[in-house]
């Protein structure tokens, strides 16, 4: 589960070519098609060649385009699986895989001729494969349909980026360890209503995001499994009358297990819609993110500097540094929810076994994944290099009475009950900020005029070290509770290396 370097420096765009979509001209000017019915590899019972426009509509081929490895990978072990079960001969299914590498060379030095009239990826490469071989070409689809092979190659294909976007989150949680590392000591106030609450460390706040993105990474390695399952063997929807061994395909392709019904097999889509609710929550955590980051870069708050390459300026005002990277990743997070819901209303209602609507499924799938691994490329890069100013986070801590409930469980600790604390330290915030200080800058005598139970060492639990550091228990925000967690997630992180 590594995401090569060339991966992580240049996002797979969507490779969706513009030589291949719909023409305007025919869609204003329906006209028919010049191929006769006979040249579609499906025309023998057709009397009349398909319009124009309805082959341009009806084409997949300008973005399934984008699966072109991974379909030719399933013909490779299909073929070898028929010539393992006697259905096609050793030597038919060298000459078909000899054939296959070729068109494999082919598209990848850019050379392959894509037709938008042979409708999807399947279709062109099987016919340039004919092309290529003669007539045993057209042996490869025995015992396949389309409908299982455009299900085992999403299933390939999305294995493969939940792989990457894995990799991907290990580096930003990595990248994450790091921060907290140097920030165990670092206090910031806390909020809660976005108003100052408990003092807190800044390395907690920061593994706070950790925690959120390690529960992401579960749910995606979860879902994998479900990804990683064959379809192919389902046929069209009933299965094939061909004596195959699925598990052959199966072992072949790296799948951990088969869709044990055939119907079911060429129809759901759930594990792609499983893939994007991972993806939703996980956008939904990345906004979180970058909300926090916009507010702390504001003049207001002033409390991290994230560098340069991450900001853009304004045309007009001359001092201004905008976090675009966070607060475009806080939009994308939109997109991805959308495309959550164009996947389950795709496949809302519809009867077994496949239908032509799932063609529908590819381009959102594909945005969803690139949207996500453009914002964990960005993410990765920019979340370790923010840099905390210290002074204006401790200078935030200190306005807003953040050790009150310190100074409450002192009182309880000396015998007070917690309700009746709370009146108290309530008359000793009301007091300091009459006077405009805070409570660790009240003396002795002012704050004894509250309570008897307060005593000369009050004041130990009133700085923010002292706040922090008696929050010492799993999870709390000591900074030696939260060295801690640092080791752990280090340790919890390499289950996904
Ligand atoms: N391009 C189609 C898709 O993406 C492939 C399967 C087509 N099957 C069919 N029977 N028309 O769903």
């Amino acid at each position: 589960m590594n995401a090569n370097s060339s991966n992580l420096s240049h996002p797979k765009q969507n490779e969706n070519s513009s030589d291949f979509s719909t023409d305007v001209s025919n869609l204003n000017h329906p006209e028919k098609n010049s191929s006769s019915p006979s040249q579609q590899m499906w025309g023998g019972r057709f009397s009349e060649a398909t319009d124009s426009f309805v082959a341009a509509f009806t084409a997949s081929v300008g973005f399934d385009q984008r699966f072109a490895r991974h379909d030719i990978e399933g013909s490779i072990a299909h073929a070898t699986m028929l010539g393992e079960c006697d259905i096609l001969t050793k030597s038919e299914v060298a000459t078909i895989i000899d054939g296959l590498e070729q068109v494999l060379a082919e598209i990848e030095l850019g050379e392959f001729n894509w037709s938008i009239e042979l409708e999807d990826v399947h279709m062109n490469v099987e016919s340039r494969l004919t092309d290529i071989i003669g007539a045993v070409g057209k042996k490869l689809h025995t015992g396949r349909s389309r409908n299982d092979q455009v299900a085992t190659d999403i299933r390939l294909w999305l294995r493969e980026e939940t792989d990457n976007i894995i990799a991907l989150l290990v580096r930003l949680q990595t990248g994450l360890l790091n921060l907290a590392e140097q920030h165990t000591d670092t206090i910031m106030p806390g909020f809660t209503h976005l108003q100052t609450a408990q003092p807190v460390s800044f390395g907690h706040h920061v593994m706070a995001w950790f925690e959120m993105l390690y529960r992401d990474t579960e749910r995606l390695v979860d879902a994998r499994r479900r990804i990683n399952q064959l379809p192919l063997g389902s046929a069209a929807l009933a299965g094939t009358t061909f004596p195959i061994d699925r598990t052959i395909t199966a072992e072949l392709l790296g799948f951990e297990g088969i869709c044990q019904n055939s119907l079911d097999a060429v129809s759901d889509r759930d594990f792609a819609i499983e893939f994007t609710s991972a993806a939703s929550i996980l956008m939904m955590h990345l906004s979180r993110m970058s909300e926090e980051i916009i507010l702390w870069m504001s003049a207001q708050f002033d409390f991290v500097q994230i560098p340069d390459r991450f900001c853009t300026g304004s045309s007009i005002m001359p001092q201004k540094k905008n976090p675009d990277v966070p607060e475009l990743v806080r939009g994308k997070a939109a997109r991805v929810f959308g495309q959550l819901m164009t996947l389950l209303s795709l496949m809302k209602s519809q009867p077994l076994a496949y239908n032509k609507d799932n063609q529908e499924d590819k381009e959102p799938l594909f945005d969803c994944v690139d949207t996500l691994t453009g914002s964990l490329l960005a993410f990765g890069d920019m979340l370790p290099n923010i840099t905390p100013n210290k002074e204006n986070m401790r200078a935030a801590t200190m306005k807003g009475y953040a050790t009150a409930t310190d100074l409450a469980d002192y009182l309880v600790r000396n015998g007070v009950a917690f309700r009746d604390a709370h009146e108290v330290v309530g008359n000793a915030v009301a007091l300091g900020i009459k006077e405009g200080v805070d409570l660790s800058d009240l003396s002795l005598a002012q704050l004894q005029q509250f309570s008897a139970a307060i005593g000369t060492d009050v004041f130990e639990y009133l700085t923010l070290e002292g706040s922090l550091a008696a929050r010492d228990h799993l999870g709390g925000t000591a900074p030696n509770q939260v060295k801690q967690a640092i080791a752990r997630g280090r340790t919890r992180l390499e289950v996904f290396a």
